[in-house]
This record gives structure tokens, sequence and C-alpha cells, in this order.
């Protein structure tokens, strides 16, 4: 197509370009120029050659100013620039002659005007015949001096240049005329030129003075330097010229005015010397010899003559502006011509462009209808999938707030329940304290009693999925409300109640301190037979310290440091074992939900205090992170990332026995928690603030320091959507809210399994041991720097140097002393460990796998990965996910 363009183009170029004229290049050498004759001829050639329109006829024009050398000089010259044909007027014969035979030897044709050489090898002569010029002369002389009636005149020729044709020849048919009359001439040598004759006539006149009947002069203007010189003579001689121009001052009007008196008619022969060159250059056969009209000129013709030339002149001005306008037409026209050249340029060019742009319109609207499809489509799934989206959160949100609001209506019902229960199972206690026999409503009572300690125990068990919710309040006023419940009871069994307590503001969770004060306080009165019993509010070190303290039966000392764990019960609770352990382990949950803590001190027989810390705070804050317990290396620990406190407490208590737990309740927080403690798992909501489960997911599978570890989406609802979001972001196993603890134990197994197996096979992880905390400090900048840059095939240590500012030789010491590893190697291994990571973890092809741990040559990669692993990347896969 675009070849096609262009073909069009370029014939439009053709079609508009100039009419090019063939070129003909004659070489035109004048021997002088300076006078009216020579001017004259030229002026003929030039106006014949505008007059041939068929040809571009281009004369290279050369004045040898009367200088034989200088008009050789020029000649070469001339047929050095490619003449096609040479006219020459040559000044002198002898010294032109071999110019001119050497010009014809080389093929170009050679035109003589008015002066000859002195060989015949040229193609054509023009001009007049200078014999019967001189003949003419003389016998215009003869007759002149005839009706003068001179019997021997004394009669002077003053010739032209003695070497010049024209010279030689004139003077020759001058005597020659003169001979038949028996006369002869004297003869003065000049050449041709108005001044030298003047002078040389001044000489002869001053001492021949009137001596001359005539004076013959080769030319006109030598002429009328004799009229000058004897203008004032006497006796003037007749004075005959040659030439008969009719310019002004010419030999016609000199023969008019009686300067001279007469003249030899001798035309310049430009026009035909131009047309036999022209004709030559075509390669034309001319005339050889072409001879003007020579005729005498006296005052007889003079006058028809004059007229006549001046008739002649005037046609000659018209040619000429004719040829003017013809020129300039041409001109014209040939700026026509480039308009048009231009404008087919141009007409082309807009032409390829306007193509060109219609093209790529059609292209980008082609393109843009895809486009604008495709983001339609795109579109409109954007549309379905926030609408999903949306959906989802408000499902979601619905389900946790009805949850929530069961979870508060339940609470409060059973903390009222626990209350009722209490009080009535210690005014059951009385009565069956005040019945002096085993009667069979005592032993009724007792079970009614016993039941009722078990509904109790019951109601505390569900409160454990309670949540703490600080809020910033007079602590001292729920202690207060705490203990009012229990006066009665304790007024029963006689006992002192001490309650001292001060206005205290903190954040707290007034239903925690509830729940643990109803408990510490009940434990007490049901231990405590007499006595008293104290609760005491009180600040120290910033800190807030609630005492609970009883004069009971007290705790064995070997049991004091287990009474807060789950399953452990006091030996001394008798029948009520569960009542007692599982009670204070909840106590010891809801404090430590408050960042504070729970201890007792106890004396056999003398009593129990327990004493409640708490840190002061005016922040109304959930705990950002937090353990429940000492970390502890047997354990696995699992992370928990959950905003809702019932949940997470429900977690928390589920798993606590079992592993170590660390929590968080919001994404960010937990990105930060899970790389500083590196858990074995991670259990996390999908919906939380900030960073949510999907986007905490992603990051952790991003990045290679977390990827290995487990994630356990806890989602409200069963979705595939969310699901599906989730296990490409990395997820590796769902649980549905509300979850039995059983299942969340079981899937949480598994996952500490799957990832302690990737860790096993992992050879690099396994590597890196037993380090100081300086070493794992450099370890970590290490490794955390080359995982940012660990797709970066271009990656050189120069870079990981500077930016943890060691030496080389350094840097090669402490790795290779800690990982027994070249960095070249550490970094081989790095790659090559969190690819076996990714493979295990993600359904990337092996190429992907290869990019995303900085190699670009996927043959080298699984090369070298079978070397370390024994296996191929994807048997490594099937190896490790089944
Ligand atoms: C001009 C001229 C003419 C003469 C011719 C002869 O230069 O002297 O006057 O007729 O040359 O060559």
């Amino acid at each position: 197509m675009h070849f096609r363009l262009f073909i069009l183009f370029f014939l439009i170029l053709g079609c508009s370009s100039k009419n090019k004229k063939p070129e003909i290049k004659i070489g035109f050498s004048q021997c002088v120029s300076d006078d009216e004759w020579r001017k004259e001829m030229n002026n003929e050639i030039f106006t014949e050659a505008d007059l041939i329109v068929s040809h571009d006829v281009n004369i290279l024009y050369k004045d040898a100013k009367a200088d034989n050398s200088l008009q050789i000089k020029q000649v070469e010259e001339l047929v050095s620039e490619g003449i096609d044909v040479l006219m020459i007027s040559p000044n002198e014969s002898e010294p032109l002659t071999s110019i001119v035979e050497s010009v014809k030897a080389k093929g170009i044709p050679v035109v003589v005007i008015d002066r000859r050489i002195t060989s015949d090898k040229f193609d054509a002569f023009v001009g007049g015949n200078n014999l019967s010029v001189g003949r003419l002369a003389g016998e215009m002389s003869i007759d002149l001096l005839y009706d003068l009636n001179i019997e021997s005149p004394n009669i002077l020729s003053i010739t032209g240049l003695e070497g010049s044709s024209p010279a030689q020849e004139r003077q020759r048919g001058f005597e020659d005329a003169l001979k038949e009359n028996n006369l002869t001439t004297q003869v003065v040598k000049s050449d041709w030129k108005k001044g030298t004759a003047r002078k040389l006539l001044d000489s002869i006149s001053r001492t021949n003075y009137g001596f001359y009947d005539l004076i013959f002069a080769h030319n006109d203007e030598m002429a009328s330097s004799a009229s000058d010189v004897f203008y004032s003579s006497t006796k003037k001689p007749i004075i005959i010229g040659v030439d008969g121009l009719s310019t002004k001052g010419g030999g016609l009007e000199m023969v008019i005015n009686n300067k001279i008196n007469g003249t030899i008619s001798y035309p310049p022969s430009g026009a035909k010397a131009l047309r036999l060159a022209f004709d030559l250059a075509l390669g034309k056969s001319v005339n050889k010899y072409n001879y003007e009209n020579t005729f005498r000129v006296d005052n007889r013709n003079a006058n028809t003559l004059y007229n006549e030339a001046l008739r002649v002149r005037d046609q000659q001005e018209k040619l000429k502006s004719l040829i003017g306008n013809y020129d300039t037409l041409s001109i014209d026209i040939e700026e026509k011509n480039e308009v048009i050249l231009w404008i087919s340029i141009l007409s082309g060019l807009l032409f390829v462009s306007a193509w060109l742009s219609v093209y790529f319109i059609y292209q980008k609207n082609r393109a843009n209808k895809l486009l604008r499809t495709k983001q339609e489509v795109i579109n409109h799934q954007n549309t379905e999938i926030s609408q999903n989206r949306d959906q989802l959160v408000s499902a979601l949100k619905q389900m946790e707030e009805m949850s929530e609001m069961k979870t508060q209506f339940f609470s409060n019902i059973s903390h009222e329940f626990k209350n009722l229960l209490a009080l009535m199972s210690l005014d059951i206690d009385k009565v069956i304290a005040d019945s002096s026999t085993k009667s069979r409503l005592s032993r009724y009572l007792s079970m009614i009693n016993s039941n009722l300690n078990r509904l109790l125990t019951y109601k505390n068990l569900d409160s454990d999925a309670y949540p703490v919710e600080l809020k910033y309040g007079d602590l001292s006023e729920t202690i207060n409300e705490v203990a009012e419940n229990f006066k009665l009871s304790v007024d029963a069994k006689k006992l002192k109640f001490n309650v001292e307590t001060s206005s205290v503001f903190t954040d707290y969770d007034a239903d925690a301190i509830q729940k643990v004060l109803s408990n510490l306080i009940s434990n007490a009165i049901k231990y405590t037979v007499k006595g008293n019993i104290s609760i005491k509010l009180f600040e120290e070190n910033e800190s807030i310290f609630i005492t609970i303290s009883d004069t009971g039966i007290g705790i064995p000392k070997n049991e004091q440091s287990k009474i807060f764990d789950r399953h452990k019960r006091s030996s001394l609770s008798g029948e009520d074992k569960d009542s007692f352990g599982i009670g204070l382990h909840f106590c010891k949950s809801l404090i430590n939900l408050m960042n504070g803590k729970i201890t007792v001190e106890s004396e056999l027989n003398k009593g129990s205090k327990f004493t409640i810390s708490l840190p002061k705070k005016n922040k109304n804050e959930i705990p950002q992170k937090t353990t429940f317990t000492e970390i502890d290396e047997d354990k696995s620990t699992v992370f928990i990332a959950e905003d809702n406190p019932h949940i997470l407490a429900r977690v928390v208590q589920i798993l606590e026995a079992d592993y170590n737990v660390i929590y968080a309740n919001n994404g960010t927080d937990a990105y930060k928690l899970i790389n500083y403690h590196h858990p074995d798992m991670v259990i996390s909501d999908i919906l939380m603030p900030g960073m949510d489960g999907i986007q905490l997911c992603q990051k952790l599978f991003e990045n290679p320091a977390t990827i290995n570890i487990p994630v356990l989406l806890l989602s409200a609802v069963q979705g595939d959507d969310i699901r599906t979001q989730g296990y490409q972001t990395g997820a590796d196993s769902f649980l549905s809210k509300p979850f039995s603890s059983d299942t969340l134990l079981a899937r949480v197994e598994n996952l500490i399994k799957k990832s302690a197996k990737a860790k096993t096979s992992s050879k690099f992880a396994v590597s890196v041991t037993s380090k100081s905390e300086e070493d794992q400090k450099f370890l970590t900048d290490i490794s955390d720097y080359l995982y940012t840059h660990i797709s970066d095939y271009n990656f050189k240590i120069e870079d990981l140097l500077k930016e943890i500012g060691m030496s080389r030789s350094k840097f090669y010491r402490k790795l290779k002393g800690l990982t027994k590893l070249s960095p070249n190697d550490y970094i081989r291994k790095l790659r090559l460990d969190y690819a076996s990571q990714i493979i295990i973890k993600a359904d990337f092809s092996v190429a992907e796998v290869a990019y995303k741990v900085g190699f670009s040559d996927v043959k080298y990669f699984s090369k070298i990965f079978k070397k370390e692993f024994g296996v191929t990347p994807t048997e490594y896969r099937e190896k490790y996910t089944n």
C-alpha cells in the first residue's frame, strides 16, 4: 500500500516538473569588444540565440581584449567547459590558427566570424569579403577623386591590425583597385582603434599638413579620427571608412553629416554566425563560406540606408521587447511550473498524511472500541464485585451486630442469674446451717444448692467468651456496687466486711471487674467461717490495686501457683471442684485482657489475699498486643489478629492451654508483630479496621520471611467468593463463625504441622542457627534487604554492603562464620529457599517462580533447584503439597 503511494507521489512530481528544453552550449570567443561594430555583432548573436525557442541556447562568452594569448587561453577554457560548438572572431590570423584547428580536431564544430585564420580547418566562415571591401573603397576613391579632378592625388591608407585578415585583405583590394587606375597609396599601419589612428594621423598631419587628397581608413572608427585630425585643414582630404553602422556616430551618420565622404557597408554578421553555430551543434551541414553583402555608401544612399536602418532598428527593438515578453512569459511559466511542482509535492504529502490520518483514526477508533468494550466488561465486573462485596460486608456486619446483641443479652442475663443464684445459694446454705437435723428438707436443699452451684459454674464458663471493653470511669463505684450485692451474704455469715475505696478514674471494663470481684468475693465468703473479708482499692506507682482478703481456710503452698490454671482445682474445694479452678482461671483471663495481673498470697487456715493490679490508663483502648502467658519455648506460637474482643477472648480461651498465644486487634499491628515474633501460624479475622484479613494474608504471602507461616482465616459467613479471594492471597484454611473449639484446635494443629513440614523442607532455614542477638540482627538486616530485592536478578552485593555499612571482607567473614556460606551462595540459597516456599504456597508456574526469586533463566533455575533440593520444582510441589 505504501509502495503504491510512493509511485503515485513521484508520478505527480514527474508530471509537474519543468519541461526542460535541450541545452546547447555555444562558446563565443570575441577578439575585442570596445567598439560599436563589435557591440553590434554581440548584440545580434545574443538576440538571435533568444529567438531560438526549441533549445536552451547557452552562450559562453569571452572577450580577448585584442590579446592573442588571452584569446587562445580563453578558447581552451571554453573547450574545457564542454561547449557544443565554438564561434570565434580571431584577433590575428596566424597566432589563432592552431587553437582553432585543435578545437576542430576535438570534434567541436567551429564557426569563424569576420576575421580568418590561416588555414581552412574550420566548419564555417561568415563575414564580408574584405578584398571586395578594399576594392569597393578603391573604386569609390577613384570616383570621388575623379569628381574633384585631381590628376595625381595623394592617397593614404590607415590600416587595421596588421596581422588581422580584414586589414590585409582590405588593403590588398584597395591597392588593387587603385593600381588599375595607376594610382598608389601610402600606408600607415594602425590597429583598428580610434585612439591609435588619432595619434598616428596627428603626427602625420604635423609633417604633411594638407598633403593628402584622400584617406582610406580600414574602419569608420579610424575614419572618424582622420576626420577629426583634418577637420580644420584648408584642404580637407576625402575620407572613406568601412562598416557603415547606423548607430549614433556610426558610419551612416558621419556620411550624412559629411564628416566622412563615404563608407563601405560591412555587416557585423552576428545573427548569421549564431544560426550557423546552432545548425552545426544540431549536426546539420552548413555552407563553409558565407559572405555578407558589402556595398558603397555615400551621400546619395546614406539617408535611405540610415532610415532603413532606423526602421530595422525599430523592428529590432520590438523584437527585443517581444523576446523580453517571451522571457517574462517563460519565467512566468517556469514560476508557474514551480508552483505546480510545489502544489503537487504538497498535495502528495497532504494525500499521504490524510491517508495516514484516516488509517490511524480508524485504528485508534478500533482500539478505542475494543478498549471501551473491555472497560465495559471490567466496569460491569467491578460493579458486580463491589455489589457482592458490599452485600457481604453488610451481611457480615449484620451478623456480627446480631451476634454481639445476643452475646450482650446472654451476658446480662447470665450476670444477673449468677448474682441471684449466688445469693440464693448463700441463703440456702444459711437455711441448711440453721436446721438442726439432717431433715429431708435439708437434703433437698443441699441438692438444690449443689445444682445451683453447677449452674453458677456453667454460667461462668459461658461468660468466658465475653469480652473486655474498657471505659473511662470511677473504678470505686463498680467495686462498691459489687460489694453491696454481697453485704447480706457477709452479714448472714456474721463476717466483718471492710470495703475501703476512694475514687480512682481509669479505663476499665466494669462488667469484667464485676465478674472477677463477684467470683473472688463469693469464694472468700464461701471459704471463710469466721473473721473478716476486706476489699481495698488503692493506687501506687501508676498502678491500681484491688485486694480481696479473707480469713478463710487458705490455699496450700503447692497449689497456689496452679489455682489460675484452667484445669487445676483446689484439693480443698471438696465437692465444688469445678467452681473454684475454672472461676479463677476466668478471672485471670479477664484481668489479663485489661493488661492487668492477678496474684494470690495465702496461708493455710489463716486466709488468702488476692491482689489485682491494673495499669492506670486514661485512654480508652483495647490492648494492642499481648500474650496471655510467658512464651513457653516448648509450645508452638499462634498469632491471632481479631478486632472483635468477643471472638478474640473465645479463641484465646480455646488455644492458650496448648499454645503460646499472641494477638493484635488490627491487621497493621498484626503484620508488624508477626514479623517480629515469627509465630507458627496466624489466625486472622477477615473484617478488621485498617488492613483486613485478606490484605494481611497477601502481605504475609509477599514477604519471603513470612510466606511459610500458615494462615487460618475466620469468616462470619460461608461464602465461596471470599474464600476464593483468600486462597488466592495465600490463606491456608478457613473457619466459619461460629466454630467449635474442637474444630479450631484440629485446624490449628494441622496447620502447625504443615508449617513444620515446610520449615524442614527448607535447608536454608535450618542452616542458620545458634546466634547472638547481634548476629540475629545482622542476619535479619541482610535478609530483610535481600528479600526486598529478591526478584532483582541484577542485584549486587555492593548495594547490600552500602545499605548495612560494612566492608566486603568483614561481611564475608561474618556471614561465612554464621552460615558457612559465601555471600553469593547465601543469596542463592535464600532465593532457592524462597522459591521452595512459593512453590508450596501458590499455584505459580515454574517460570513465574523463577522470575519472582530473581532468576532470568528458567532452565538454570530448575537445574540448581534440583541440585539443592534433589527434585525438580514441580516434583517438589507434589512432594510437599499432597
Ligand atoms: C571592429 C573592426 C571593424 C572592422 C572589423 C574587422 O573591431 O575593426 O571596424 O570592420 O573589426 O575585423
